[in-house]
């Protein structure tokens, strides 16, 4: 990580804890950031072979008490069980209640929760409607969080991309498709502006300014073929023709074809107007520059 953006955050008061369940590729960026800021982090995987994994947690194991001692933060980034359960509370609802010092505690959510308003915008005061039935079950997890009565707040997020998952990775191995669904959008968001939101949230938390739900997203919600255009301009590779959606979706797995059946645009006035968060890739176009950019550092 950019010793820049580390340079953007304020530090945590000394002797913070964050624990991070869930340490894929959203939880292992946070990570980064937060442990720059000399901040202690342990991180949970599934696996103790997976990269940053500082202690494993899954739905079938107890969790010893030692890895909440002195946790002042917690952040979920794990999505819910096919059952609909969250698997931290599931497990670990007792240990969070019990522990005393927690300032903060995070939960990444996603704007699925929204579901679909033909390509209208959505906000925090927007009622959620989730269609799908990932999303429902996403919407349930929120409340019991929030019933925890916990410091709890919850980052609404869209399309996750950032270095090692873009636009590039399909253009470098051929398998990019371009689906031209006119006016259909998608909001997005780069993982070191999660990151850098989580840092901005629990610091403006500790000042009492907390709502419970933030989206959290970039300026310009866009078609994806703007975004594969794009990257595939600055990778001066060529690009395959153009798909109708109503030909793509033949071939579509049911899970990308949900994500085509919803169209909205991800407003993030709260987090960047309201709080004053400055966004560090505020549109794809920053963004996709970003890891185009760690693509050639790692040549
Ligand atoms: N990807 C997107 O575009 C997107 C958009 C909106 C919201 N979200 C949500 O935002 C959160 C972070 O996204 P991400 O893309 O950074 O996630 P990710 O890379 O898929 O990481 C998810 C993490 O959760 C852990 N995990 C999953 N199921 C688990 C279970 N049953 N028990 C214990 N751990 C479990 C995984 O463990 P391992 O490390 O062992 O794999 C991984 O560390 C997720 O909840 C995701 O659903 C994602």
């Amino acid at each position: 990580m950019n010793q820049d953006i580390v340079k953007l955050f304020d530090p945590l008061p000394p002797k913070s804890k964050l624990i991070i369940f869930g340490g894929g590729f959203s939880g292992q960026r946070i990570a980064t950031l937060t442990r720059r800021l000399g901040v202690k982090v342990l991180c949970s995987r599934r696996n103790k072979e997976s990269e940053g994994a500082d202690f494993i947690f899954n739905t079938e194991k107890e969790l010893p008490n030692e890895i909440f001692e002195g946790a002042t933060h917690v952040l979920s980034c794990i999505p819910p069980l096919p059952n609909g359960q969250d698997p931290v509370l599931l497990k670990l609802k007792k240990q969070l209640l019990n522990s005393k010092n927690l300032k903060w505690v995070g939960y990444l959510s996603t704007t699925g929760v929204y579901g679909d308003t033909k390509g209208g915008w959505v906000n925090e005061n927007t009622t959620p409607n989730p269609q799908q039935d990932r999303s429902k079950r996403r919407f349930s997890c929120e409340r019991e969080w929030i019933e925890t009565k916990l410091p709890i707040q919850i980052l609404r997020l869209p399309g996750i991309y950032g270095p090692g998952r873009s636009a590039f990775e399909s253009i470098f191995n051929g398998t990019t498709k371009m689906i031209d669904k006119p006016g259909q959008f998608f909001s997005r968001i780069h993982v070191d502006d999660i990151a850098g939101s989580v840092l901005f949230l629990i610091n403006l938390y500790s000042q009492g300014k907390n709502p419970l739900v933030i989206n959290v997203a970039d300026n310009l919600p866009t078609n994806n073929l703007e975004v594969i255009t794009y990257a595939a301009k600055i990778a001066k590779k060529p690009l395959p023709l153009t798909i109708p959606f109503e030909i793509a979706k033949k071939d579509m797995s049911p899970m990308a074809l949900s994500f085509w059946q919803e169209n909205r645009k991800v407003d993030n006035k709260l987090l960047c107007k309201k709080l004053g968060y400055s966004l560090i890739h505020p549109d794809f176009k920053s963004g996709i520059e970003d890891c185009f950019s760690k693509l050639t550092m790692d040549k």
